[in-house]
């Protein structure tokens, strides 16, 4: 790889409303919905309700959720040279299965299409575009085991699409049901990449009542609730029989690597569970990827350590294993949100942006190597970018 490809800006957290999406949550009269409403100034509006309790009359949504000019010009004023770019929440869940497995083929290649017509990145050296996708898969109650691998390996077929995103309900019984073992099979053998992202939270009731607009759900909701998924797809004993399965996990996997040695140790105490992995529950870690959407040079740093600490855990390690934030590191990969988390006043860049990549920058004990590995050059060979 040259110099000039390491220092790629990859941003593997990024979200669009395919318009065919879009239209559809304008159709609709029940959450999820794009509904029209005129402020308060007299000024024509569209909201998006997604959440389950949605706050606030939902959130304020224009082009920059659907039209690719949009996300290509904010990729330019930050400095992001290549965007692997999902289907935003609640992806497929709301529908039939039939309607899922048709939207979810026409997504697919909708996609394809967004990505593939992209111009090629002008910083590099190799033939890379400047979007790739995750493709959607149909899971919803009800969806025939062939219909969502017709899906996987629909997906496969397409050039420019990378992995997929998975939310967090599975066909409606969650990530650790064995009925998805097909599935986790086909993706693992056709190497996509799974980008597991929240959409439900936890139960609201926990919120109480003061008005905190969105903050509850998204700060807390959403990461508690890829804490349990990634939790419970550990507990299944998932990446035991599918050892090659890439699994990254939004938000830098939420509260899993805090919570991971009281995790082991539960595991450890509970006479059901404790037989059941072949490793401690640490090892797993090591073997999961994370974005570096946390916001906190603190937070990647410990998410690092917690990742290179797993090869204690690895019995085919060597004797003496190594503890460094550097091995970690390698498992991290910058993100954005985009469009989430706009700016509330006009500003030249995005807070949400500047401060991942303050954040990275400013991690103890990354080396510079590390850092361009974060922003870019793990991505690139995570999704073999570079051919
Ligand atoms: N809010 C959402 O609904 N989804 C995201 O991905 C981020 C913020
Ligand atoms: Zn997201």
């Amino acid at each position: 790889m040259s110099a000039t490809a390491k220092k790629l800006l990859v941003d593997v957290h990024s979200h669009v409303y395919l318009p065919r999406y879009a239209s559809l949550l304008r159709s609709r009269s029940s959450v999820p919905k794009i509904c029209s409403v005129t402020t308060s100034d007299g000024i024509p509006q569209e909201r998006l309700l997604i959440l389950n309790h949605e706050p606030s009359g939902g959130r304020p949504v224009g082009s920059q959720y659907w039209d690719r000019e949009e996300k290509l010009k904010f990729m330019d004023k930050h400095g992001i040279d290549v965007s692997i770019v999902s289907t935003a929440n609640p992806w497929l869940d709301f529908l039939s299965a039939p309607d899922a497995q048709l939207l979810a083929s026409e997504l697919n290649n909708d996609l394809e299409q967004y990505c593939s017509t992209s111009p090629r990145t002008s910083n590099c050296n190799y033939a890379i575009k400047r979007l790739y996708g995750f493709g959607l898969l149909p899971l919803v109650p009800e969806i025939t085991t062939s219909a969502a691998l017709d899906i996987v390996s629909q997906i496969t077929q397409l050039p420019h699409l990378r992995g997929l995103i998975m939310g967090t309900k599975g066909i409606g019984r969650g990530l650790d049901d064995a009925a998805l073992d097909p599935v986790w099979d086909a993706i693992e053998k056709a190497q996509l990449v799974v980008f597991l992202h929240p959409h439900y939270g936890v139960n609201a009731e926990v919120w109480g009542e003061e008005n905190n607009g969105h903050v509850l759900p998204l700060a807390l909701g959403f990461p508690f609730e890829t804490t349990i998924a990634a939790t419970r797809i550990i507990l299944s004993g998932v990446l035991d029989r599918f050892p090659s399965l890439r699994l990254l996990l939004a938000h830098s996997g939420g509260a899993l690597p805090a919570l991971s040695s009281r995790l082991a140790s539960c595991i450890d105490h509970d006479p059901i569970v404790a037989s059941r992995l072949k490793h401690d529950a640490r090892y797993y870690l090591g073997k999961l990827y994370l974005d570096a959407v946390a916001y906190g040079p603190e937070e990647l740093g410990f998410a690092s350590d917690v990742i290179a600490r797993a090869d204690r855990y690895n019995p085919q390690s060597s004797s003496t294993p190594v503890l460094s934030r550097s091995i970690g590191s390698k498992r991290m990969l910058f993100g954005t949100d985009h469009p989430f988390f706009p700016p509330l006043t006009s500003t030249e860049k995005w807070k949400s942006v500047v401060e991942n990549l303050e954040a990275i920058d400013r991690v103890q004990g990354w080396s510079q190597e590390d850092r361009d590995g974060v922003c870019g050059a793990n991505a690139l060979a995570l999704f073999n970018l570079i051919q």
